[in-house]
């Protein structure tokens, strides 16, 4: 990221928890317009709704797959692997071990244990005395929790996985990413599946091992698991607590979430596309040469799509550089597009319908313990987020 220049960063860039308004400007100028990389590589971002949709939709003409980096002068030593960075025919059926796991039906199943740990941690927080940092006892626990019930991973051992999961965090937050974490963690998890293959239990790992046997090995076992929690964590606890900085700020989200049960739904869509957190997508790689949005694109050439700049483009509807927590509905590119749209979408919102709620109405009084002006905002971060939000609760 260091060797970067700024404007190649611009995407990434926000002015608190808006995009940098030359995003916006570039969208209405050059939907789709050449980033200035120095290694030897054309990358093209594109920032427009329609442009975006176009790319994500099309896994024939774009890969995900980090191999046709090779000889472009980046090395590729360590291709990150996972369900995002396959393709369709290998993503099909990696998917498909998924999706059954993610159904209403079975995360139906996990709604009383998100209620149990979102009071778990509203506990914790009321038995602090002074300012409460929410990143550390609310926003970071929560999607952690809930992924060990999704993936079946005993109580005992829970623990462990939130430390694993925290220091993960940490990671991705750094420049320096260290693939001795990432190798911990996937030992850690072929730890885990061990134990499911010996005894398998009700989460996503007993339900896989039962179904698919030893079609499955404990290495794609353990990738699934690590790529969900890859997918899973960082970006709810994101949501969870940028979300709850808009609460904090807007005193009329405030109540309108603290009184109105009905207005939940509609303003957790708003604020996944008004916040978008994953700023963009994996990077597609062309594999002919095309045009998309009328700018020509070769084979090879990568392309990054903005998702927040998506978000934002009037072709969703009016006024979107504001949050307006009435707002109906929009179809945002929040969770993605195509056939990589994000396979946790549905639990990601139960987690945030649960959450927001239940923590306006324990803490009716809750305010920042700090100025906005202080808080620290991640500088060049593919997933938004802000390091602490310490708040005072009475
Ligand atoms: C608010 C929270 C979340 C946001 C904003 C989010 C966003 C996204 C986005 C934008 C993508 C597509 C990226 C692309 O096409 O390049 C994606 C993919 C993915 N997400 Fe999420 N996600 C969230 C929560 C979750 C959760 C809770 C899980 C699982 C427990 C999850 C698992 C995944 C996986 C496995 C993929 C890869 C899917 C594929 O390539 O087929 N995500 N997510």
């Amino acid at each position: 990221m260091a060797l970067l220049p700024d404007s190649a960063l611009m995407p990434l860039r926000r002015d608190g928890l808006d995009p940098v308004p030359e995003l916006g400007e570039l969208r209405e100028r050059e939907p789709v317009s050449k980033l200035n990389i120095p290694f030897g590589v054309n990358v093209w971002l594109v920032s427009g709704l329609d442009e975006a949709k176009a790319v994500l939709g099309d896994a024939k003409r774009f890969s995900n797959d980090f191999a046709n980096l090779a000889g472009k002068g980046l090395s590729v030593t360590h291709s990150p692997g996972g369900l995002g960075f396959a393709d369709p025919p290998e993503h099909t059926r990696l998917r498909k071990l998924l999706t059954p796991e993610f159904t209403m039906r079975r995360l139906n199943r996990l709604t009383p244990g998100i209620k149990a740990i979102v009071e778990q941690r509203l506990d914790a927080m009321a038995a602090v005395d002074g300012p409460v940092d929410l990143v550390e006892e609310f926003a970071l626990p929560i999607p952690s929790l809930v992924i060990c019930e999704l993936l079946g991973v005993p109580y005992e051992d829970r623990g462990d996985f939130q430390r694993l999961s925290v220091a993960r965090f940490d990671l991705f937050g750094g420049a320096t990413a260290s693939l001795g974490a990432i190798s911990e963690s996937l030992e850690y998890l072929l730890g885990v599946v061990e134990k499911q293959r010996a005894q398998p239990g009700d989460g996503l790992l007993g339900m896989i091992i039962k179904e698919h046997g030893d079609a499955v090995s404990d290495m794609e076992l353990a990738g699934l698991a690590d790529g969900v929690l890859t997918g899973g964590f960082e970006t709810t606890a994101s949501m969870l607590a940028l979300g709850a900085l808009v609460l904090l700020q807007d005193p009329d989200s405030f109540k309108l979430v603290h009184d109105d049960d009905a207005a939940v739904h509609d303003f957790v869509e708003e604020l996944l596309r008004y916040l978008t957190v994953v700023q963009v997508a994996f990077p597609r790689f062309a594999r002919e040469d095309m045009e998309v949005g009328g700018t020509k694109i070769s084979a090879g050439d990568v392309v990054v799509v903005s998702l927040a700049s998506a978000d934002r483009d009037p072709a969703l509807g009016p006024d979107l550089e504001r949050v307006e927590p009435t707002r109906a509905a929009t179809s945002h590119l929040a969770f993605g597009y195509g056939v990589h749209r994000c396979v946790g979408a549905e639990l990601a919102r139960m987690e945030l319908r649960e959450a927001y709620p239940a923590l306006v109405r324990r803490f009716p009084s809750m305010r920042l313990a700090t100025s906005a002006e202080d808080l620290d905002f991640r500088k060049a971060s593919i997933v938004y987020g802000v390091d602490r939000l310490p708040v005072l609760l009475d």
